[in-house]
């Protein structure tokens, strides 16, 4: 059994109370010795001074675009990147060709992860073709591997579907991720409505779109008193409405995603289309909501919604379908943009990209403790290093952190007690 033994490192998983210098063994899958200092013959040994050993990060929103889209992503090349990123557990979109929309599809896409560089956990579409309408057979996407079910990449339309998957998803045993978006208001929009739309005469999203979706998720969740997850949070308004659900007691959890906590509708004013995504990035003020959001724990989890498209689909400003790669770059991003700054503690970022979205889809992640699975993420919270595309792991390149200085670097990531990457 090959051993691998991280040697004083500053051990930190807040859901296990752990924040302490010492030793980790690992062997075969699991962690066999955690904490002091470990007697290891034999194994691979990692000076670990000076960086900080965490459990493996959860990413909660992934489009891996396997089956059918292949030339901008696959489920190998998407783990690549979730492992030089720290993740070691995600869930993937059901917006693929064909949809996760049945058994099969989703069979397919745990076979094909069983050799990847992470743990992949699909989420299964609320509707046939995501279409909006017609109701999936839910029990039988779990039971072939989803722990979610999710339209994402549009909401689902049919406000009586969508009550009806979020009453049978707690007895199913599955969580339900909204992408909360009226598309009545947000259609032909390309970027936040506001003043860089205007400024660049180009037609809107405005935030009510996001806001009415979130209003009708909470409504749903509180009438029937059944959880709901609110994804990519990027407005004040529906941070506002989700703190307000929480305070009344409604099982409603959110995540949103770096560039909403670190970037504006301002870059795009340069008219390049790696900075459009859906939601899009909006007003320094919807920011700094979102980062309150995320101090007084509104908003519960950071997920990437990592997205890849080719670099000839993003050549045009307009034209190019919305999105962005994040997941080599959402640990960086959140040291930069929210520890560095005073926003969170190190062990909060942590439980964020971690323990928090392990707990709401209830997923065997988040953790570092003996006997357990040997899925971690070992990081230099110092080192600063500056986003280039071109080395990028996965197959995309519209990254929206590119060319910027990030502070915190991804040295080691291991999988299943494998090392699935190495900056060391
Ligand atoms: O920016 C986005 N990209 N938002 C979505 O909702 C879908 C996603 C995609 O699939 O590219
Ligand atoms: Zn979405
Ligand atoms: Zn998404």
């Amino acid at each position: 059994m090959s051993k691998l033994c991280i040697r004083s490192a500053r051990v930190l998983s807040p859901a296990d109370g752990l924040d302490e210098t010492g030793d980790i063994l690992v062997e075969g899958g699991t962690i066999a010795r955690i904490g002091g200092t470990v007697s290891c013959p034999g194994a691979r040994e990692i000076d670990g001074r000076g960086l900080v050993a965490a459990p493996g990060l959860a990413d909660m929103h992934v489009h891996l675009r396997d089956p059918g889209q292949t030339e901008k992503e696959d489920i190998l090349t998407g783990c690549r990147a979730a492992a030089a990123g720290g993740v070691t557990s995600l869930l993937c979109m059901p917006n693929t060709s064909p949809a996760l929309d049945g058994p099969e599809a989703v069979e397919y896409v745990r076979k094909k992860a069983e050799s990847a560089d992470a743990r992949v956990f699909p989420a299964g579409a609320v509707t046939k073709g995501l279409r909006g309408r017609e109701a999936a057979d839910w029990r039988a996407l779990k039971a072939a591997g989803a722990v979610a079910l999710s339209d994402d990449g549009r909401p689902v339309a049919d406000a009586a579907v969508m009550a009806a998957a979020m009453r049978a998803a707690p007895e199913i045993g599955l969580a339900v991720c909204a992408h909360c978006e009226e598309l009545s208001l947000s259609a032909g929009g390309k970027l936040n409505e506001g003043a860089v739309s205007r400024e660049l005469g180009v037609k809107g999203v405005p935030a009510a779109a996001e806001d009415c979706g979130t209003a009708r998720e909470i409504a749903l969740a509180a009438a029937y008193g059944v959880p709901v997850h609110i994804c990519h949070v990027s407005t004040r308004n529906s941070v506002a409405m989700i703190r307000d659900a929480k305070r009344r007691g409604v099982l409603v959890t959110a995540e949103t995603a770096p560039h909403y906590f670190a970037l504006t509708e301002r870059e795009l004013l340069r008219r390049d289309a790696d900075y459009r995504m859906s939601p899009p990035l909006r007003t320094e003020a919807d920011r700094r909501a979102v980062v309150e959001g995320l101090r007084d724990g509104t908003i519960d989890a950071i997920a990437t919604d990592h997205a890849p498209h080719t670099p000839r689909e993003k050549a045009g400003f307009l034209t190019a379908p919305n999105g962005a790669v994040g997941m080599e770059t959402s640990l960086a991003a959140g040291i930069t943009y929210l520890v560095e700054p005073g926003y969170l503690t190190l062990p909060q970022l942590l439980e964020k990209m971690s323990a928090a979205p392990a707990r709401i889809l209830r997923i065997p992640a988040g953790t570092l403790r003996a006997g357990g699975n040997a899925d971690l993420v070992l990081f230099d919270p110092r080192e600063r290093w500056t986003v280039d595309p071109g080395k990028l792991h996965g197959k995309s390149r519209n990254a929206v952190f590119k060319g910027r200085e990030l502070t915190g670097k991804v040295k080691l990531t291991v999988c299943r007690g494998r090392v699935v990457f190495r900056d060391l």
